[in-house]
């Protein structure tokens, strides 16, 4: 099918004296003389406005036209008098491809809430809110391939099928081909339980120490039961995993990589972000804004829960050295106290994973997160633990059996080097670049406890 993308017509240079603008009808206006079709393809937030002559074979077949339907349209593309765009088509002919009954299409001209249109996902991409998250959506992953690449980082790709839950939290979907009734895993598929990732982290450092620097970009899942507005059970991760670096380098990678997507939004996806800046949150700008003018601060978990008991703010958790943060904690860091990203590290060793590094201090990890305003963690990485009996001896405190990590601790036993990585959350970061506050609104498809309808 020739055609022109609306986001191609829209940045002419030079009227068309022969333009096929495919796309859906958003609005119709009907005057004596002529009809108005405002059309979008999804390319771009902007519809095209298409004017349909009474005497043309395009109004004549336009009769039954109406919000939703799928048509292309052939005409030229002409300066609009109008204001608001600079280009409109004269149409000549259209084609109807499906119509949409104005009786039962429920993308009507107005206002939907979130919550409706989450039960209609299936539909809401043709919305202007979700056309455009989900622009930013791809807009963003590419940055996020950029990044990686201009460092020498290797994409790499991690099994999604394993045998081991990395963040030992017992969060892992179970996957099997036993029938109902059978529970012998000698007949399952694997002959050996078998769960869905909740991250790429352990292979990812195996690559990385052949590669060097390495980074997986993929859905991870997690069966955990927390209804919030931040967790879902399928989510993606971009995890990066470097060798011959510590914690202050993983901190500088994580701060880099977060300005650097940012930065590429605001660059390429000028309309997207206004319609979130001007409809969603009208501080969205300026808070992204100030991420890329302002370096993150850095405290350590001590500091931090010192920050949090000396501060006026009453916390439905309570907080004391060895307690986890909560998201009210690290909201408070990263919106009131800081009034930027911050970076808390050192934290205590049972709050974390059995492979981060211990400190000397015999009570911390190196581990950092990254916390911003409005979301709380959006980064969760760790200097890794290299030395094969310290890794051992945590691998039994934390009750479970180094037998099944066997070439996790080959890494340690051949040509170790410190190194450290991170996971982001990829759905976390839209909503910081969005200003959207439910992650179900900015994954095309979310999965949360309960909800598996598309
Ligand atoms: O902090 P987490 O659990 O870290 C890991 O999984 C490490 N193995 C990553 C690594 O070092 N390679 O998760 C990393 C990030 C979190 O900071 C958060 O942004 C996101 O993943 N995340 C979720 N996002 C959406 N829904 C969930 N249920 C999430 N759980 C974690
Ligand atoms: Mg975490």
């Amino acid at each position: 099918m020739q055609r022109t993308l609306i986001v191609d017509a829209l940045t002419c240079t030079d009227p068309q004296q022969e333009i096929v603008i495919c796309g859906w009808v958003r609005t119709r206006r009907d005057a004596k003389e002529f009809s108005f079709l405002e059309l979008n393809d999804g390319s771009c937030l902007a519809n095209i406005q298409c004017i349909l002559d009474i005497d043309t074979q395009a109004y004549a077949n336009s009769k039954e036209v109406n919000t939703g339907a799928a048509v292309s349209i052939t005409g030229s593309l002409v300066a609009s008098p109008g204001k608001g765009q600079q280009w409109e088509v004269r149409a000549r002919e259209m084609t109807l491809f499906g119509l949409a009954d104005p009786e039962t299409f429920p993308l009507q001209k107005k206002r939907h809430s979130d919550e409706f249109l989450r039960t209609i996902a299936h539909l809401r991409s043709r919305t202007n809110k979700y056309g455009a998250a989900f622009r930013i959506r791809s807009e963003a992953a590419k940055a996020v391939h950029d990044f990686f690449h201009s460092r020498h980082f290797y994409y790499v790709h991690t099994p999604l099928l394993t045998g081991s839950d990395c963040e030992g939290a017992g969060e892992l979907f179970r996957v099997t081909t036993l029938p109902a009734g059978d529970t012998d895993l000698h007949n399952d598929f694997f002959a050996r339980p078998c769960g869905l990732t909740v991250s790429g982290q352990l292979e990812a450092e195996a690559l990385a120490m052949g590669l060097g620097r390495v980074y997986t970009f993929g859905p991870t899942f997690r069966a955990e039961n927390s209804n919030t507005p931040r967790h879902a059970a399928e989510f993606w991760m971009i995890e990066p995993e470097m060798a011959f670096a510590d914690l202050q380098d993983n901190m500088e990678l994580g701060e880099s990589l977060t300005r650097y997507v940012i930065e590429h939004i605001l660059a390429h996806c000028d309309d997207d972000i206004s319609l979130f800046n001007n409809f969603v949150d009208k501080e969205l700008r300026s808070r992204l804004q100030n991420i890329i003018d302002n370096p993150f601060a850095r405290v350590s978990y001590t500091e931090a829960v010192d920050i949090l008991t000396s501060s006026a703010q009453s916390f439905e958790y309570p907080v004391h050295f060895g307690t986890d943060l909560q998201t009210e904690h690290e909201r408070y860091l990263a919106e009131e106290h800081f009034k930027r990203p911050t970076i808390v590290y050192d934290y205590p060793k049972e709050i974390k994973a059995f492979y981060m590094r211990s400190n000397d201090d015999g009570k911390t990890v190196a581990a950092m997160d990254v916390l911003v305003p409005r979301i709380g963690e959006l980064i969760g990485g760790a200097q890794r633990e290299e030395r094969l009996d310290i890794l051992e001896k945590r691998i039994i405190e934390t009750g479970q059996d180094p037998s099944e990590y066997w070439w996790y601790l080959d890494l340690r036993r051949f040509g170790s080097v410190p190194h450290a990585g991170f996971g982001m959350g990829f759905e976390r970061l839209l909503m910081l670049l969005t200003g959207v506050s439910n992650i179900r609104d900015v994954i095309p498809f979310p999965r949360t406890p309960g909800n598996l309808d598309f």
